[in-house]
C-alpha cells in the first residue's frame, strides 16, 4: 500500500469539497482526515467550525472555501506548519499579503486556476510568443455557460498576464473593437469572451502570422479539473518547507 497523504479539508460542504473527499476515495494514497465549514452538515469525517479546534493530524490543507475563512486557515498553516493548497478565488491585495506571510511558516502554494491543462497552456503559450511575437499578432478566446458573471474570464487575463511577461510587458489588452476604425498594432493583445449554455470553460490562444496560425487550446470537460489539480499539489506539497509554491512549480516550468 502507498505511504497515504493525510488532507484537512477547510470548505468540505461546498461543491468543490465535495468532489475533492469523491475523488480522493478513488486514490488508495489520498484520505481525509478532518474538515471545516460554517455548515457542519455530518461528512465520513470529523467536521469543524472552526479549522484552529482540529484534532487529527494531517499532512496537508486544501482550501476551497470562502474568503471571510482565510483568517482561521492561515491560524492552523501557521500553527501546525503544515502546507495549505490555497484555491478559494476573490482574494483581496490584503488578503494575499496575509497568504504570503504564511508562507514563512508553512509551505503555501496558491493559483487561481488549479487545473493543469490551464497551466500547461500558459507555459506552451509563453513558448510560442517568445518565439513568434512580434511577427505574429496574439488574440485570445474564452467561452463559458451563460451564468458566469466576470468577462474576460481571470483565467484568460492570467494567460494574457503570462504573455505580456514574456514579452516585455508592453502589451495593450483590447477587449473590444466595435467602435474603432483603425488597423491592427503589433501591440494589441485581444481577449473575446463568447457566452452559453453550459460550457465549462475553453480557452483558445491564436497566434496568427504572415503565413502560418497557430492555435494552442484547453477545454475542460468537468469542474473536476479543479479537484485533481488540487489533489495533484498535496500530493506535490506533502513534506514541502516553507515557501511560496505554484502551478508552475508542479507542472515544471519553475
Ligand atoms: N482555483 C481554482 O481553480 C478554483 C476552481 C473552482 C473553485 N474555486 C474557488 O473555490 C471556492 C469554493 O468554490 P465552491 O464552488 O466549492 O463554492 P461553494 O459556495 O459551493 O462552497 C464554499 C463552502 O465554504 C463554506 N464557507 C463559506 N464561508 C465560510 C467561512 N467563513 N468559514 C467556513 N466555511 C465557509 C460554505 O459553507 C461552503 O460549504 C470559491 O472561491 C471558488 O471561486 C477555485
Amino acid at each position: 500500500m502507498k505511504e497515504q497523504t493525510r488532507i484537512f479539508l477547510s470548505g468540505c460542504n461546498g461543491k468543490m469539497g465535495h468532489v475533492i473527499a469523491e475523488i480522493c476515495g478513488t486514490y488508495e494514497d489520498m484520505a481525509i482526515v478532518a474538515g471545516s465549514d460554517k455548515n457542519t452538515e455530518a461528512l465520513p469525517f470529523p467536521v469543524y467550525d472552526d479549522p484552529t479546534k482540529c484534532k487529527e493530524e494531517f499532512d496537508v490543507i486544501i482550501d476551497f472555501s470562502h474568503v471571510s475563512a482565510l483568517p482561521l486557515v492561515l491560524q492552523l498553516a501557521a500553527k501546525t506548519g503544515k502546507p495549505l493548497i490555497m484555491c478559494t478565488t476573490g482574494l483581496s491585495e490584503e488578503d494575499k499579503s496575509a497568504l504570503f506571510a504564511t508562507a514563512d511558516k508553512s509551505a503555501v502554494f496558491y493559483s487561481g486556476n488549479m487545473s493543469l491543462g490551464v497551466n500547461i497552456l500558459i507555459s506552451l503559450v509563453q513558448k510560442a510568443a517568445s518565439v513568434l511575437y512580434p511577427e505574429f499578432d496574439m488574440e485570445i478566446v474564452e467561452a463559458h455557460h451563460n451564468q458566469k458573471l466576470d468577462a474576460p474570464s481571470g483565467t484568460a487575463l492570467m494567460i494574457a498576464d503570462a504573455i505580456n511577461d514574456t514579452v516585455g510587458g508592453n502589451l495593450e489588452y483590447v477587449y473590444d473593437r466595435h467602435d474603432v476604425r483603425k488597423k491592427r498594432d503589433k501591440k494589441e493583445l485581444g481577449l473575446h469572451a463568447i457566452r452559453g449554455g453550459n460550457i465549462i470553460g475553453e480557452h483558445s490562444v491564436i497566434f496568427a502570422g504572415p503565413e502560418e496560425v497557430l492555435t494552442i487550446s484547453h477545454s475542460a470537460m468537468t469542474r473536476n479539473v479543479f479537484a485533481r489539480g488540487a489533489v495533484a499539489a498535496a500530493r506535490f506539497m506533502k513534506g514541502k518547507a516553507p515557501g511560496l509554491y505554484s502551478m508552475e512549480n508542479l507542472v515544471g516550468t519553475k
